[in-house]
């Protein structure tokens, strides 16, 4: 009986083939200016085009076949009527921190043995990582694994991605995703009998490409299996995984409870997102300084289109991402190379702490998005050796483009430097740059006036001739300037948005980009913006439509907007009510601010918030919340939204 040896088959040429074929999106890839890693696995290399620890180290283990010993059916007979044996013969793990890579067929398990000698051997140095652990949650397992770690004998992490999955080969969509593979470990030392049919193990089916078991141990061999499911219909092909062994930490992680990264905004071609604090520690602080200077940030991003099933059963997977590549940002790309990610540090946002920003561009309109933070290795260092060194992936974000075209996402500017979203556009008059700078310096010249104003008021004098004993002149100017540049600087969505928090604008101009008026029957359309006015007779209030009332028929500033940009007709997501009560609270009286009442153009003017994370009112540093991605996104519910899209636009023509 000759025992078939398994061995680091080269990647299919199928897979190759789909590995161009899922870069659907005409994108700038990382993969085409990063060749080697397309090849990587065929040649054995690692991403640095050194030879991976492979051949040497995957020799094949000289156990014998404990499964035919033990009376277990051979699974096949070959051509030339040699028994096949299932999991025969263990490959052995090749280091510590290192990954194992291998094809695995469909109904096939891979026993892998993890030797003693790994086992035994010292710790990894461990390193200090980032200048302080973003994640509080983070915190408490690394106590946690500490106190593991202080108990007797040791713990051998045991990770695992799905890097290429099967195929569909089906004229019809594709609806689901491939099964996944399983991982079993022994729960005892030198216990080989695993897999589908073992005993005594550990089961762990991978999720989303992705799965981890940690066991405790002092000593002996130690055994790992990978099994693939039968195919089911219309999937063709192998997996290929990468499974890694470590007793310092697991060499691939996945955090499946929190994205740690929020949309700010979209527009029709671009994104915007923001990591969370990555510190609470002020500005004068050393760990604050340090997150500031990080050289290339520390984070990557992966995203791909919702529709793209290529990445269906593969996002929990870092190496998943990383060899399908559909949109990625490297950390390389922060070293000026053209890119449709472009990252850095920023304070801008609530509380003004360190964060990552990630700006995608090149996206297609009207699309929805899937996006995940990732940290490749120790964020300076992965591959081989590197403790963590496989890389991490957080939870998955959503989001969809916008249609109109009139919505241009915008942030970095000087004066509001705290405005960061989508504003109504014409980029026929102006470019972003020019939009930005018409926009700033036309709410800079506003605060100049203000200003004045507050220059003869008594602030900088003695308690008693101050306006208030709690609000200092330096409250009402700040509140003024976040109320001002929220106001000035409208926040924009399509006019095709049915959000019902949205308040339509600017419906008296024909849209920039074909010249055409909105429907004459919707334009006449009757419109009460101020439901409790008062019913005096001749009183226009209740005879209104949306062609006359001035709040959709113009603008906030309407000097700027109708007039210079004329953007066309655009909905508002109106300034929270807070910052409007915000400024007349921290403000002298004498400065004459009030607001609208309910009923009397609160509505028209300002918005509520909402407490579960959707930006119904604009605010600065506002982000959208998505706690449950990607599920918004599966086609059939994008169906329904645009359908529902479309039958409002019908609906109110
Ligand atoms: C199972 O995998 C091993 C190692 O890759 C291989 O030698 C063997 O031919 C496979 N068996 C089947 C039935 O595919
Ligand atoms: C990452 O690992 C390398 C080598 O293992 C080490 O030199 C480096 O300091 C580590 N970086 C962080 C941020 O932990
Ligand atoms: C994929 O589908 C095509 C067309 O149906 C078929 O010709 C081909 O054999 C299939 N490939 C595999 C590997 O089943
Ligand atoms: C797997 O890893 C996640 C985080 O990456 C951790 O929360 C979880 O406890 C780990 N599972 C096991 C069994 O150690
Ligand atoms: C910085 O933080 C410390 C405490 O953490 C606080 O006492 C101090 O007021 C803060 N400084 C600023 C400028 O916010
Ligand atoms: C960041 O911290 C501030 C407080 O310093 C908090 O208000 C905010 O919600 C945090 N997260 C984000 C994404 O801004
Ligand atoms: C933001 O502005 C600064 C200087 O004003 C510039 O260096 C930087 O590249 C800009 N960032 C982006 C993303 O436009
Ligand atoms: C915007 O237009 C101005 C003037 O035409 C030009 O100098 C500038 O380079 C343009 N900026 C961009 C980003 O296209
Ligand atoms: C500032 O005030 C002057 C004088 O009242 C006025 O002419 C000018 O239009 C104001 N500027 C702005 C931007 O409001
Ligand atoms: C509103 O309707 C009247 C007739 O009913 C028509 O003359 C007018 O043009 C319409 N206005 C608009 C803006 O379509
Ligand atoms: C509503 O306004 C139009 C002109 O703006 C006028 O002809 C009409 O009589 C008004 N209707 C009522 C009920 O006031
Ligand atoms: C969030 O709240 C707003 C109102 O505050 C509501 O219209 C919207 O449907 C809610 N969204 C979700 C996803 O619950």
């Amino acid at each position: 009986m000759l025992l078939q040896c398994p061995k680091l088959t080269p990647l299919q040429s199928r897979f190759v083939a789909s590995f161009g074929t899922l870069l659907l999106l005409g994108l700038v890839y990382w993969s085409l200016s990063n060749p080697h890693f397309a090849y990587a696995a065929e040649l054995g290399l690692d991403g640095s085009g050194r030879p991976r620890d492979s051949e040497d180290h995957i020799r094949h283990g000289t156990e014998q076949n404990r499964l035919a010993e033990d009376g277990i059916e051979p699974l096949s007979v070959d051509e030339d009527d040699r028994v096949v044996e299932r999991a025969a013969v263990a490959s052995a793990i090749s280091a510590n921190n290192a990954p194992n890579q291998l094809n695995i067929q469909p109904s096939n398990t891979t026993l892998w043995v993890y030797s003693q000698d790994l086992l035994q051997q010292a710790a990894a140095p461990a390193f200090s990582g980032l200048p302080s652990d973003p994640s509080v949650k983070r915190d408490l397992l690394e106590q946690h694994s500490d106190l593991r770690r202080r108990q007797d004998g040791k713990t051998i992490y045991i990770s695992i991605n799905t890097c290429l999955q099967p195929n569909w080969n089906a004229s019809s969509v594709q609806t689901g995703e491939p099964p996944q593979l399983t991982l079993y470990v022994g729960a005892a030392s030198d216990n080989s009998d695993l897999g589908p049919n073992g005993q005594n193990q550990i089961v762990q089916p991978l999720m989303e490409g992705f799965a981890n078991v940690s066991v405790n141990a002092n000593s002996g061999t130690w055994y790992i299996a990978v099994s693939a499911p039968a195919l089911t219909e219309n999937y063709v092909g192998v997996w290929n995984y990468e499974l890694a062994v470590s007793t310092d930490d697991y060499y691939h992680s996945a955090d499946l409870g929190d994205p740690f990264l929020y949309l700010v905004d979209t527009d029709m071609t671009a994104a915007l997102l923001v990591t969370n604090n990555l510190t609470q520690q002020n500005a004068s602080t050393d760990v604050f300084q340090e997150w500031m200077h990080l050289s290339p940030p520390p984070f990557i991003m992966f995203a791909t289109d919702a529709d793209n099933m290529g990445m269906a059963g593969l996002r929990n997977s870092y190496c998943g991402w990383s060899s399908h590549q559909p949109i990625a940002g490297s950390q390389q790309d922060t070293a000026g190379r053209d890119t449709n990610v472009q990252m850095g540090m920023i304070t801008r946002g609530l509380g003004n702490k360190p964060k990552e920003q990630f700006y995608i561009t090149d996206l297609n309109p009207s699309s929805g998005y899937v996006g995940v933070l990732a940290q490749p290795g120790n964020s300076t260092k992965s591959g081989s050796g590197v403790v963590g060194g496989g890389g991490k992936i957080w939870k998955p974000v959503a989001w969809q483009t916008k249609a109109d075209g009139n919505c241009a996402m915008m942030f970095n500017l000087s004066f509001c430097d705290e405005v960061a979203y989508a504003v109504p556009s014409n980029t026929e008059k102006y470019n972003i740059t020019q939009l930005r700078d018409l926009y700033d310096s036309n709410t800079q010249a506003s605060y100049q006036n203000f200003s004045y104003s507050l220059q003869q008021i008594p602030c900088e004098t003695s308690a008693d001739s101050q306006y208030s004993t709690v609000k200092t002149c330096d409250d009402c100017a700040a509140a003024y300037k976040e109320w001002l540049c929220a106001v000035s600087i409208p926040r924009c969505e399509d006019f095709t948005n049915p959000a019902p928090w949205l308040q339509m604008r600017n419906v008296a101009q024909p849209y920039y980009n074909n010249n055409t008026l909105l429907p004459p029957d919707f334009l006449n359309a009757s419109y009460t913006p101020m439901p409790r006015a008062p019913t005096l007779e001749g009183s226009p209030a209740y005879n209104q439509t949306y062609w006359t009332a001035l709040a959709t028929r113009s603008s906030r500033n309407p000097g700027l907007i109708v007039d210079l940009i004329q953007p066309g007709p655009y909905k508002e997501v109106l300034p929270c009510e807070d910052l409007c009560y915000g400024l007349v609270q921290s403000c002298p009286a004498s400065l004459g601010f009030g607001c609208p009442y309910k009923g009397r153009g609160l509505e028209a003017g300002y918005g509520q918030r909402s407490p579960n994370g959707t930006i119904t009112c604009s605010y600065l540093g506002a982000v959208y919340d998505v706690n449950s991605a990607p599920d918004v996104l599966a086609p059939a519910f994008k169906a329904i939204a645009i359908a529902a899209l479309v039958a409002l636009v019908v609906g109110v023509a």
